[in-house]
């Protein structure tokens, strides 16, 4: 039985999950999301998204407006509803290792299947180790009632936090490990509403099918290379402070070769967030086990230069205040890993006011949107409503998250609150010729 319209569950309702499930209802689809945390669960059937993710709001309360869109903690209703169940749950960092914990995924495959009586695909989205689309094969034969038919795909997920909904209507491609047929039909089934979409729009979308491990690898390579690429570029402002170069000019210059692109050039504080810093460590975890780490051992590298930046901020901010951070007042402006998030996991900027007030100083902190999560994280600083409240009396300010309302701050107005002007740019986000012209000591990374 393959029906024309395949009935979707979403199994895990984080940050991939939720905007999933809301773009397929969107797209057309029934769909039930579907979660062990029955608060999550609570807010999202009351129509609130429990993280900050521009416009999602809106596109949930709409579909469940429409009865397309349910939610439920029960995983056997999710496996008599669904004919395509979509293994969306995260897959963190093992504590004290750099290996993915795969509990989550376990659970959520285990849960779902033994309740399955008649045909279903099982359809991995979440980021995982190569191997384990074998791995679900196996757990399902363990686990599935005997009658049952239920198949394997991968189909890995390549959204952006801040733009999560529109990756997940208008991917750049996709992507679906299957081994049969079958699984493959079913898969255009269920992207049906995706094609239909690009195709109104005169676009195409690129779809490749291959095996479960090339997809598994497919997305751990995505990342790895764009954490590459900013590693790089920030390798690249290393030399250029050094040198007495500017490495926002080099980015500009060899972003013009087409090869090379000017996207995922911005030098600064490096990536964070709870996919690129965990992916690129995972990755490596599982090419030792492969018994290929060395290909591998260039990520090591990615991760360091990375990390060297956030001490390079601090080492800045120190030098701005004439060597010593202990006694000092510092603003941090920024805690989300980038802007238009209120995600703060692996943060550079929270990072970097961890470090400052390490070294002794007073650190406020503000976010437009993180400052809440951040306080989870972070409680040993102190939290400002506002720019201005956060930077008044400050001996340094930092800005470690590019949000429009830091870009556009006004150095003139900001002198009168700070106790001194000294500013470093984490983000190289600022004009340092209009910081200066106001009588800001302006620093930013890799610039001279
Ligand atoms: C990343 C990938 O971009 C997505 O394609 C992928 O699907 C996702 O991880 C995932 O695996 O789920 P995301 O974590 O939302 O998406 O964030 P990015 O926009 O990639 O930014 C990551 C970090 O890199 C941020 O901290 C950002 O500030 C930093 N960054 C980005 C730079 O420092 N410089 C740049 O030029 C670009």
């Amino acid at each position: 039985i393959t029906p024309q319209r395949p009935r979707l569950t979403v199994l895990g309702t984080g940050y991939l999950g939720a905007t999933h499930a809301v773009s397929m209802a969107e797209l057309g689809y029934d769909v039930l999301g579907v979660d062990v945390d029955e608060a999550k669960i609570g807010k999202l059937a009351d129509g609130q998204v429990p993280f900050h993710e521009p416009g999602l709001d809106e596109l949930l309360q709409r579909n469940l407006a429409t009865g397309r869109l349910r939610f439920t903690t029960d995983y056997a209703e999710a496996a008599r509803f669904g004919d395509v169940h979509f293994v969306c749950v995260g897959t963190p960092q093992k504590k004290g290792s750099l290996a993915a914990d795969l509990r989550y995924v376990e659970a959520a495959v285990v849960s779902v299947v033994k309740n399955i009586h008649g045909r279903a695909l099982i359809v991995g989205k979440s980021t995982v180790p190569v191997g384990t689309a074998e791995w679900v094969e196996e757990l399902i034969a363990k686990h599935a009632p005997e009658h049952a038919e239920i198949e394997v795909a991968w189909n890995p997920e390549f959204l952006r936090e801040g733009f999560a909904v529109e990756d997940t209507l208008r991917p750049d491609r996709l992507v679906f490990g299957v081994k049969t047929e079958w699984a493959k039909e079913m898969l255009d089934k269920t992207y049906r509403g995706v094609y239909e979409l690009a195709a109104a729009e005169d676009r195409e979308v690129p779809v490749v099918v291959t095996d479960f491990a090339t997809a598994e690898l497919v997305k751990v390579s995505a990342n790895s290379f764009l954490a590459t690429k900013i590693s790089f570029i920030n390798a690249m402002s290393e030399v250029c402070e050094a040198a007495g170069a500017d490495v926002t000019q080099l980015a500009r210059a060899i972003g013009y070769d087409l090869r090379i692109g000017n996207r995922f050039l911005r030098a600064g504080v490096g990536f964070g967030g709870g996919c690129l810093p965990k992916d690129i460590r995972a990755f490596r975890a599982r090419a030792e086990e492969l018994g290929v780490g060395a290909a591998l051992n260039f990520l090591s590298e990615v991760d360091e230069i990375n990390l060297r930046r956030r001490q390079r901020v601090v080492d800045l901010a120190a030098e701005l205040v004439g060597g010593s951070l202990a006694g000092k007042q510092v603003a941090v402006l920024g805690a989300a890993f980038k802007p238009n998030s209120d995600d703060v996991r692996d943060s550079p900027a929270l990072a970097v006011a961890r470090k400052v007030h390490d070294a002794g100083a007073s650190v406020v902190v503000y976010d437009p949107e993180g400052n809440e999560n951040a306080r989870r994280d972070l409680p040993e600083v102190s939290y400002a409503a506002s720019l201005d409240e956060a930077a008044k009396g400050a001996e340094v300010v930092l800005v470690l998250t590019e949000w429009e309302e830091f870009r556009h701050a006004d150095p003139v107005a900001l002198a009168d609150v700070v106790n001194a002007t000294r500013i470093v740019d984490g983000r190289n986000c600022l004009d340092p010729e209009l910081w200066r012209a106001a009588n800001w000591e302006y620093r930013g990374l890799g610039r001279p």
